[in-house]
């Protein structure tokens, strides 16, 4: 029973962010990707920060080009993530003398990066988090990193600079914590849908948008099945296809007890999930890591135990929470798969 075959008989794309690392020196961890995942994206190996520490010309993208070439070399969809985000911008960025100069480094780093996998990446998170409310505009947007430095067309310009570096990849906003019933995810949901048609006035070009989806265990706070999928309705309204682009399920605060935490988190994968899927316009399903061997939330717990937010535990086992997305896909109403090339004057909204 393979995840990656499951979500394929249903027009799905299933897949998991990796790390060169971990499947460089892990074989038995990498036969478990082949086996589940139709899909894999770099978790960090493709930021900026990681790309070119500590200059703009000193190139880093051997472990890239090792993610790049296994998706290849395995027939497996690569996911770009992410072409900009202000915490994986390098710092030597925040010296550059003037604006126009950060707008060079910002044209130069999207071309450099995302034609040098053009043609081969589905999905570029382009300008990853773009959302914050907390920072107080009428429009929500995050002013750390790139607003505040070159003003809020920097926006239009990482898209069409993507759009024109790669044709082929769908260009996708992806945020976090939108998901659940809560005023701060309201927020944060308005202020995304508010980006969007602002973006497709505009003529910006964006083709999906991707929702992290790093949940926490249903109970630990309002999960509503209905108000999920009136939102992703919202984004379908739009031309926009949707992508779960990093599920995982933090166990932070529940019992420490394995088989009672690992129930928890699978009853959170499958309720998020029959939500989510219900809506034909989900196109991907991205599980933040594979097994909790790898996971960015491993030590996210006070009683420092391991977390256990992902389907496979750490010996590779399959634990509730596969169960739950095997059969979270396989009550999934059956859609078409993504279009390839569809028209792209579909998505643009000419003004
Ligand atoms: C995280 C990675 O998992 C970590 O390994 C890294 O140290 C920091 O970034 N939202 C995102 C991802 O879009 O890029 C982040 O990934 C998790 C939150």
């Amino acid at each position: 029973m393979e995840l990656r075959k499951l979500a394929a008989e249903k027009g799905l794309i299933y897949g998991t962010a990796i790390s060169a690392t971990s499947i460089e020196g892990d074989p038995r961890f990498a036969d478990l990707v082949l086996r589940h995942a139709g899909l894999v994206v770099a978790e960090y190996d493709m930021k900026w920060q990681h790309l070119n520490p500590s200059k703009p010309e000193d190139d880093n993208y051997g472990p890239a080009d090792a993610i790049a070439a296994f998706a290849l070399d395995n027939g497996l969809v690569l996911r770009g993530h992410n072409l900009l985000w202000y915490r994986s911008t390098p710092h030597w960025f925040f010296d550059l003398p003037s604006q126009q100069e950060m707008e060079r480094a910002v044209v130069a780093h999207i071309r450099k990066l995302a034609e040098r996998y053009r043609g081969r990446v589905h999905s570029w998170d382009v300008v990853n988090e773009l959302i914050e409310p907390a920072n107080g505009r009428p429009d929500g947007l995050r002013t750390a990193a790139f607003l505040d430095q070159m003003g809020l067309d920097y926006i239009e310009l990482a898209h069409r600079t993507a759009r024109d570096a790669d044709p082929n990849a769908r260009l996708v906003v992806n945020e976090y914590s939108v998901e659940l019933d809560s005023r701060e995810h309201e927020a944060r949901r308005a202020a995304l849908l508010g980006l969007l048609e602002r973006m497709q006035r505009s003529g910006t070009p964006v083709d999906a948008v991707g929702i992290q989806a790093h949940l926490p265990v249903t109970g630990g706070a309002p999960f509503s099945a209905s108000r999920l999928r009136r939102f992703l309705a919202e984004i379908a309204g739009l031309g926009l296809t949707i992508q779960i682009t990093e599920l995982d399920i933090i166990d932070r605060d529940v019992p420490a007890d394995e088989t009672v935490r690992d129930q928890l988190v699978a009853d959170t994968y499958g309720h998020f999930l029959d939500a989510a899927l219900d809506e034909p316009a989900v196109k991907m399903v991205v599980t933040w890591g594979l097994s909790d061997r790898y996971s960015w939330l491993t030590n996210s717990r006070r009683d420092r135990l391991p977390a256990r937010p992902l389907p496979f535990d750490a010996d590779l086992e399959p634990k509730p929470a596969f169960d739950a997305m095997v059969r979270a896909f396989a009550n999934a109403p059956q859609r078409p798969a993504d279009e390839d090339g569809w028209p792209r004057s579909r998505i643009t909204v000419q003004s």
